[in-house]
């Protein structure tokens, strides 16, 4: 078994909660201490700490954190934390998923009649679950999918789902990170993810600090990759998997999915179970985040285009099920895709 370092992106210590600034990756690894809910909601809107579930886990701290201020210094809604909370990035499922959790148990802790000081405690015990259930419902995706990948070859990758975007190890760069502990001889192709470069900024980080051979490409390069058979495999994260498989994940992704389909190249994504979205029935529904034009009009803080240029930035797409070979979650791979084997594997392990 080679070794893998245990990178983690936040940090916990009396009720205090720091992150890493993903903004000064790779150049810097810079912590932050976020101490108040507004300025988690702000650092999950700006993209300092980013990917679904750690959005999930960020957004449950900040919870903690927001009731925190209003029962112990006094001032603010309850229900205004929340809201601050959700209304920062809109695709990503974990989000509502985590802050929906933390008002449950919030409401049992009032009826239960606990005092401000449990109340607290007990909220941070709560999100300090939902990280850990997140890292083992990783470790157990990267051992369910590293068997998947080939023991020689190509894995193409886009945006970031390691380490960075969950409490550690990733999901679908976990399942890269588990192939390569097994001792499989995998080449890494990382998209580079424009306009906010995750590929470029973040995973190749991820990868060169586990020393996992890779090459960074641009976002346009897969296709004739995959021509010049290079590619035996393509893994992906998601930010919603809707009841019918379909999947919405990093903008570039479906596109993808496209091209794996013309090549018959196994189309793999890889999430946790937070990660469904069962209440919507089909990817058309799921609400894509626009961000700002200058995302785009702009690379490392520099204008590339004229100024009078508009431009469109979904931040996400949408993969049809019908493209994806299989879904793998900490429960086990869903193969083929559709609303049968997700019912049948949510169902039998009882969520
Ligand atoms: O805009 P981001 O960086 O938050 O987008 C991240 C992605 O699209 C990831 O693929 C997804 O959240 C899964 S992360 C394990």
């Amino acid at each position: 078994m080679r070794k893998i370092k245990d990178l983690r992106p936040l940090k916990v210590e009396q009720e205090k909660l720091y992150v890493i600034n993903q903004l000064k990756l790779p150049f810097q690894l810079e912590w932050l201490e976020l101490d108040s809910y507004r300025k988690v909601a702000q650092a999950i809107k700006e993209m300092v700490v980013r990917g679904a579930p750690l959005i999930g886990i960020v957004g449950a701290y900040g919870f903690a954190i927001g009731i925190k201020e209003i029962l112990l210094k006094g001032g603010g809604s309850d229900t205004d934390v929340l809201n601050t909370l959700k209304n920062t990035r809109p695709t990503a499922i974990n989000l509502f998923w985590a802050l929906d959790r933390m008002w449950r148990k919030y409401e049992k802790l009032q009826k239960e009649g606990k005092n401000p000081e449990e109340t607290v405690k007990a909220l941070f015990r709560e999100a300090h679950k939902i990280e850990m259930e997140d890292y083992h419902a990783n470790k157990s995706i990267g051992g369910f999918g590293q068997v998947l990948l080939p023991e020689k070859g190509g894995i193409l990758t886009h945006c970031n789902t390691g380490a960075l975007a969950t409490s550690g190890w990733g999901t679908a760069l976990g399942v890269i990170r588990s192939a390569y502990q097994e001792g499989k001889n995998i080449t890494v192709y990382v998209d580079e993810t424009r306009p906010y470069l995750q590929g470029a900024r973040l995973t190749a980080w991820e990868l060169s600090y586990e020393g996992i051979p890779h090459f960074l490409i641009t976002d346009s390069s897969a296709g004739f990759l995959m021509k010049k058979g290079l590619v035996d495999a393509v893994i992906v994260g998601a930010d919603r998997i809707t009841a019918n498989g379909d999947v919405a994940n990093k903008i570039g992704t479906y596109a993808l999915s496209v091209l794996a389909k013309e090549h018959k190249i196994p189309f793999y994504v890889a999430a946790p179970t937070s990660t469904f979205d069962l209440d919507t029935e089909s990817g058309e529904h799921i609400p894509i985040e626009e961000r700002p034009e200058e995302e785009v009009k702009t690379c490392g803080g520099k204008p590339v285009a004229p100024e009078e240029t508009p431009a469109i930035n979904y931040s996400f797409d949408i993969t049809p099920a019908s493209n994806i070979t299989a879904i793998i979650t900490e429960k086990g791979v869903i193969s083929p895709v559709n609303r049968e084997t997700i019912t049948k594997m949510l169902k039998y392990r009882g969520i």
